[in-house]
């Protein structure tokens, strides 16, 4: 199978650990472990008594436990832990495409199930986010794209890159598009807990009795802060779950038992409020210091104020290619960010705004420096 290269996780690979200032990061600061289990002894010491065995394969009830719990009418015969939110989106996408189905993917996202899906079927078809809209999903165009031959609707809510978070309305018409076509709704919730404020976005999980052919898929890796637990999950009817778990037989076989067992503690009510808590508050930190910095920079930029997620999305007013930016931006000053083309979307920059707030304070002024000299 060829696949596209997924051109942003290349860029983080090469460069993310090497670059003076990363501002490449869709979440927030990453907590330690120390910071995770927080003085909490009984933790530790069973943490440090975990034998480093195979753990159950699909997760371990304990955890399977803790996640269904996040979803009402769920239970752990729905969930599937993998390893990271990107391995339930490969599982997810190679047990349900076949060639010849169409695959129809919300744009902008991450990339990630655009190119698997180009991958598996050679048949991806978009359908938008307009700016215009502040980012909410042109309905209409779904409804034009869709087909009897469509497998998969795919979405990213809260959205990577635009930070936006869809409606109920938008959700429930996305849904019975679906149902209308028989196709399975695939809905990557990873930003899910990551709102910078207002409510906790609603999980597509909670309309399934107008549609079960859904599979949800999230992680630890961004409202948690936790992506070092490569942590991640799919919720799916039960055939389904066992579907997607013969499929993960072939890919990484388990989950790794200290990372089962730290995000048993990540998930354990209490700690998670306080998790998600320290989330918001990095986020409306930050995200004061990203907008006063905008706001000294109107005339380079235009932009939708995220709803969730580190990352702002602007879109930027002189005639130079995004990816010719950030080549430059890293090695003349030093600063990583991702480029519009990346998504495929050119004289769009993303810059990442979960990190400790010096280092963003001190990333973007080079930036600023940067684009009043070269615009
Ligand atoms: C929408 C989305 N899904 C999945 C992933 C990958 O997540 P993980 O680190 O949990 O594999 C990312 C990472 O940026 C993402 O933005």
């Amino acid at each position: 199978m060829k696949i596209p290269t997924f051109d942003l996780e290349r860029i983080q690979s090469l460069w993310e650990n090497v670059v003076e200032i990363n501002l490449s990061e869709s979440g927030v600061h990453p907590l330690t472990l120390s910071e995770l289990l927080d003085g909490d002894s009984d933790m530790l010491a069973n943490i440090l008594a975990t034998p480093l065995g195979y753990p159950q394969t699909n997760g371990t009830p304990a955890l399977r436990e803790r996640i269904a719990a996040l979803y009402p009418g769920s239970t752990p015969e729905n969930v599937l832990a993998t390893n990271g939110t990107s391995e339930a989106n490969f599982v997810t996408l190679w047990s349900l495409l076949e060639p010849g189905d169409e695959l129809v993917v919300m744009l902008p996202n991450y990339m990630q199930i655009w190119g698997l899906g180009r991958g598996f079927t050679g048949e991806v078809k978009p359908f938008h986010l307009r700016a215009e809209d502040g980012w909410s999903p042109d309905i209409d165009e779904l409804r034009r794209q869709v087909t009897s031959r469509t497998r998969i609707i795919a979405v990213c809510n809260p959205n990577n890159p635009a930070g936006s978070v869809m409606n109920a309305e938008d959700m429930q018409a996305i849904l019975d598009i679906a149902a209308e076509a028989g196709a399975w709704l695939v809905a990557d919730e990873v930003y899910q807990g990551a709102e910078r404020e207002g409510e906790r976005t609603r999980s597509f999980w909670t309309l399934r009795e107008h549609h079960d052919r859904m599979i949800i898929t999230n992680g630890l890796s961004k409202a948690y802060g936790l992506p070092g637990l490569r942590m991640g999950w799919t919720l799916a009817p039960p055939e389904q779950a066992a579907t997607l778990w013969s499929y993960r037989d072939y890919t990484t076989i388990a989950p790794s038992a200290l990372s089962d067992k730290l995000a048993q503690a990540a998930l354990e009510p209490a700690r998670r409020e306080r998790i998600l808590a320290r989330t918001r508050s990095i986020l409306q930190r930050n995200y004061t210091v990203l907008a006063e910095w905008l706001d000294a920079h109107t005339q380079l930029f235009t932009h939708v104020a995220p709803k969730a997620g580190a990352i702002a999305w602007l879109r930027y007013h002189f005639d130079i290619n995004s990816t010719q930016i950030v080549d430059r931006l890293r090695s003349e000053c030093g600063v990583l960010i991702v480029p519009g083309d990346c998504f495929g979307m050119d004289r769009y920059l993303r810059i990442g705004f979960g990190g400790e707030v010096d280092a963003m304070r001190e990333g973007l002024n080079r930036i600023g420096k940067f684009l009043n000299q070269n615009e």
